[in-house]
């Protein structure tokens, strides 16, 4: 029988309010849940790993929109949020060379960093970057 898949619950308290920022934050979650789900139903190594590069390609182009999207705005606070965004993409393009180089790899202890970081970031930096721009308006 297959394990109930943990899932990585969306809260209404990440809600920017900016649409082109929640759009991408949802598919990202979206994407986490897909891997949780092929793990519960005992996916193999090659499902598992273009799963992981649907995650990884959804959360580096938003890390680069955002960036974009700061810039643009003239966002005075854009260093350190960019340093942050630079802590999960370099772990997560880490695990996706590991994971090329092994036959095994396990992707749960990525999600369980990603899924901390994640809930950390929407509730903290991107929610102060969004109140920024709603500030602007
Ligand atoms: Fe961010
Ligand atoms: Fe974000």
């Amino acid at each position: 029988m297959a394990r109930r898949a943990h899932q990585f619950s969306w809260k209404s308290a990440y809600d920017t309010g900016v649409a082109g920022i929640d759009q991408q934050h949802h598919k990202i979650v979206a994407s986490i849940n897909s891997i949780h789900r092929a793990i519960a139903r005992g996916a193999d190594q090659p499902t598992l790993l273009s799963l992981m590069d649907d995650f990884i390609g959804e959360t580096v182009q938003h890390f680069t929109d955002e960036e974009a999207l700061m810039k643009s705005a003239g966002y005075g606070q854009m260093a350190p949020h960019r340093l942050d965004h630079t802590l999960l993409r370099t772990r997560i393009q880490n695990f996706r060379r590991a994971a090329e180089s092994e036959r095994h790899s396990d992707p749960g202890e990525l999600l369980a960093y990603a899924e901390d970081w994640l809930d950390r970031h929407f509730l903290g930096a991107d929610k102060t970057f969004a109140g920024y721009l709603h500030s602007r308006q």
